[in-house]
């Protein structure tokens, strides 16, 4: 294509050596999953991918346009968090206790104060800055019993053109008054946000009754009934994650053979539906998920402090009946929004059960993959062209520990890169992070970067 003036306003570039995944690293050769351009061209048209690949092949096709150079950097698509509180953002590091106890203790108290508007908007802002620092470009999240608390979540994720899946926390027992809702409320106050906020921008809306224990059987039916009228949104729960929990739902629900009918008997069991944690899942729980084309978001660093258990990543990967799976943070269960942490510790949880997690894997869990797990890999997760452009440059020298680890940037070969990435996993945080791009234009760069650029 010959460039001409008026595309040369319109179209930007990136240049830098960039990773990205074409494949899923758990089912095929890990090497043929893999996608790493030494010296790579991004070219951005309307925030997408107008053109990628070798700097020499595609530059001389773009003369005249604006081009931004990360030298020594590693550029990859933007991390997807695919289940976080945004509320419990300053409740992080609660002190001491295991799901139940913390969620009335530390929990319901915070998510009390978003009936206040203002404030919610603060801590949204807050939240949606925090993302960027981390290098997240998209994020499924959990809101409050206000609606007020999901308006302000998608106005400010919209004002910064950030692809969010949010929706109303759906409860009408087993909380405090202050924390309740009616369940025909929450049927009406969420069907009028499916309607105001579903695919406007880039924003998109997730059902979200918190979990069996909080919701009546009646609840539960008109979240079904929500689902039917609206097949193309999301459902997202919380599913096995604590011994307690579980042992509650059932008492709680005695005609249900175990905790995932609870949610199929209501029909919130399908390809659009994302349960937190699965940590004590039965191999016919595993099957029916797989069967259903459901999602289980892993959120290793809250399932370590919260003691809740160990996730079998190894069988939901299984090649025979795979259950889609994405990274999440679930702050403030977990301990931090950083994907980079995240993968540590998710690594470190197959080291407790005899497995393992390459970095590829690791990586690919939380862009790719987490991307399928929410049905969006067709806008999202890689450089494709057409895809959105969000992605987010890392600096694998951002400590001198990790310069003396690292080495040379960028790597000579897939071996060497792969041994930077897991370096990175392990070592890496917010420091990490030296821009984040959304819909191609960087809504995060890192004060001790600036200049370098
Ligand atoms: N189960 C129900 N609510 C919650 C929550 O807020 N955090 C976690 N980790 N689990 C839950
Ligand atoms: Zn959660």
């Amino acid at each position: 294509m010959q460039s001409n003036p008026m595309q040369a306003q319109d179209i930007t570039a990136v240049r830098g050596a960039f990773l990205d995944f074409t494949g899923d690293p758990f089912r095929c050769n890990e090497r043929d999953s893999v996608r790493y351009v030494k010296d790579g061209l991004l070219v951005l048209k309307g925030g997408k991918v107008e053109a990628f690949g070798d700097y020499g092949t595609i530059a001389p096709q773009y003369q005249g346009i604006s081009i931004t150079e990360y030298p020594e950097k590693l550029i990859i698509p933007g991390f997807l968090d695919i289940h976080v509180h945004y509320p419990q953002t300053e409740i992080i590091a609660a002190y001491g206790e295991q799901l139940l106890t913390w969620l009335e203790r530390y929990t319901f108290p915070t998510e009390a104060k978003f009936h206040d508007e203002d404030y919610a908007r603060q801590i949204a802002t807050i939240f949606l800055d925090e993302l960027l620092r981390n290098g997240t470009t998209t994020a499924l999240v959990l809101t409050t019993i206000f609606p007020q608390s999901v308006e302000v979540l998608f106005e400010e994720a919209d004002r910064r053109n950030m692809r969010m899946i949010a929706g109303q926390v759906w409860m009408d027992r087993n909380a405090p008054d202050f924390l309740t809702n009616t369940a025909i409320n929450s049927y009406q106050q969420s069907r009028e946000q499916i309607e105001r906020w579903h695919n406007r921008g880039r924003q998109l809306y997730a059902i979200t009754p918190r979990f069996a224990i909080t919701s009546t059987d009646h609840e539960l039916q008109l979240a079904g009934k929500l689902k039917a009228e609206f097949p193309d949104v999301y459902v997202h729960t919380h599913l096995s994650e604590n011994a307690q929990e579980i042992a509650y739902t059932a008492e709680l629900f005695p005609d249900t053979q175990d905790y995932l009918e609870v949610y199929e008997k209501y029909g919130l069991v399908g390809d659009r539906s994302i349960f937190a944690h699965g940590l004590h899942l039965s191999e016919s729980e595993f099957q029916r998920l797989s069967q259903a084309g459901a999602t289980i978001a892993f959120c290793p660093t809250s399932n370590l402090f919260l003691g809740s258990g160990l996730f079998k990543l190894h069988r939901a990967k299984s090649i025979d009946s795979p259950v889609k799976v994405g990274l999440a943070s679930d702050v403030g269960g977990g301990t931090s929004f950083s994907m980079l942490h995240t993968m540590s510790d998710a690594y470190k949880i197959t080291q407790l059960q005899r497995q393992n997690l390459s970095s590829f894997k690791a990586f690919y869990l939380a862009t790719l993959g987490a991307a399928d797990s929410l049905s969006l890999s067709d806008k999202l997760g890689n450089f494709d062209l057409g895809k959105e452009a969000d992605f987010t440059v890392l600096d694998l020298h951002a400590t001198p520990l990790m310069t003396l680890r690292n080495g040379t940037v960028p790597a000579a070969s897939l071996d060497v890169l792969e041994a930077q990435l897991f370096g990175t996993m392990i070592l890496g945080d917010d420091r990490t992070i030296a821009a984040t791009y959304v819909a191609g234009k960087p809504l995060y760069q890192n004060p001790s970067l600036l200049g370098e650029v």
